[in-house]
C-alpha cells in the first residue's frame, strides 16, 4: 500500500518567519507544500498572492500544490506555472468550462486539480474524472484555516473512490480542512491519498514531528 502523502498548508505558517517554516517542511517527512490563494470574492477572505508564492517557491524543495480559491482562475494559469506550481487546483464552482481549464493547466506542464466545496457532489465529476490528476475535496468551507472537519466527507471520499475505480482513472484524492490525528486514519481507510493539514501542524509544539505522526497514523 502506498504511503499517504502529507501536504502542510502554509496558510497556518508564521508569515514573519516564512522561510523558516518552508524549510521546516523541506526537512520534514511532508510530501508537498500546500499553498492557498484566496481572492476575497470566491471566498470571504484574502490570503496571499503572487509575491508570496514567489517567496515560498524560492525556498521550497518539494512540489508546490497550489489551491486557487479565486473566481475565473483561467486568467492566472500561466502565471502560476511561471511561479513554479507543480499542481494547480481550481474550484469546480468557479469554472464554467472546466474541461478547457484542465487542458490549459496541463498545457502549462502542471498537474490538474479540481477542488470541490462541501456541498458539491462528486458525481458531477463523472465526465471529467479521467482528465483530473487530483481532486481536492474540501472538508470545511473554503476560506479559513482552523475550522472543524465536516463528517460527511468520509462518505464523499468513498463515493469518489468508487467513481475513480469505475472509470479506470488514476486520480488522487486530497482532503483539505480540519485534518488532525483524530480523522487521518479514517480518511486514509476511506480512500484518501493526500492529507492537507494547516493549523494541526503549525500550531503544534513540534510541527515536523506532527507531520511524521500524521503519516504514521494514517497507515497503521
Ligand atoms: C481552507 C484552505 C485549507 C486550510 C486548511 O480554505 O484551503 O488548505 O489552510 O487549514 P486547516 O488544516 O487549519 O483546516
Ligand atoms: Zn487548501
Amino acid at each position: 500500500m502506498q504511503k499517504l502523502k502529507i501536504a502542510p498548508s502554509l496558510l497556518a505558517a508564521d508569515f514573519g518567519n516564512l522561510q523558516r517554516d518552508v524549510e521546516m517542511v523541506n526537512e520534514s517527512e511532508a510530501d508537498w507544500h500546500h499553498i492557498d490563494v484566496m481572492d476575497g470574492v470566491f471566498v470571504p477572505n484574502i490570503s496571499y498572492g503572487m509575491p508570496v508564492v514567489k517567496a515560498i517557491a524560492k525556498h521550497a524543495t518539494k512540489p508546490l500544490d497550489v489551491h486557487l480559491m479565486i473566481v475565473d482562475p483561467d486568467r492566472y494559469i500561466k502565471t502560476f506555472a511561471e511561479l513554479g506550481a507543480n499542481i494547480l487546483s481550481v474550484h469546480y464552482e468557479a469554472c464554467t468550462h472546466l474541461h478547457r481549464t484542465l487542458q490549459a493547466i496541463k498545457t502549462e506542464g502542471m498537474q490538474a486539480g479540481v477542488a470541490l466545496n462541501p456541498h458539491t457532489s462528486v458525481q458531477l465529476l463523472e465526465d471529467t474524472i479521467q482528465d483530473i490528476d487530483i481532486v481536492c475535496m474540501m472538508s470545511v468551507n473554503p476560506g479559513f484555516g482552523g475550522q472543524s472537519f465536516i463528517e460527511n466527507t468520509y462518505e464523499k471520499v468513498r463515493a469518489l473512490k468508487l467513481l475513480i475505480e469505475r472509470k479506470g482513472a488514476s486520480t488522487l484524492i486530497e482532503i483539505d480542512g480540519g485534518v488532525t490525528s483524530k480523522n487521518a486514519k479514517a480518511l486514509s481507510d476511506a480512500g484518501a491519498d493526500i492529507l492537507v493539514a494547516g493549523s494541526f501542524v503549525f500550531n503544534s509544539e513540534n510541527p515536523a514531528q506532527t507531520i511524521s505522526d500524521l503519516k504514521t497514523i494514517a497507515v497503521s
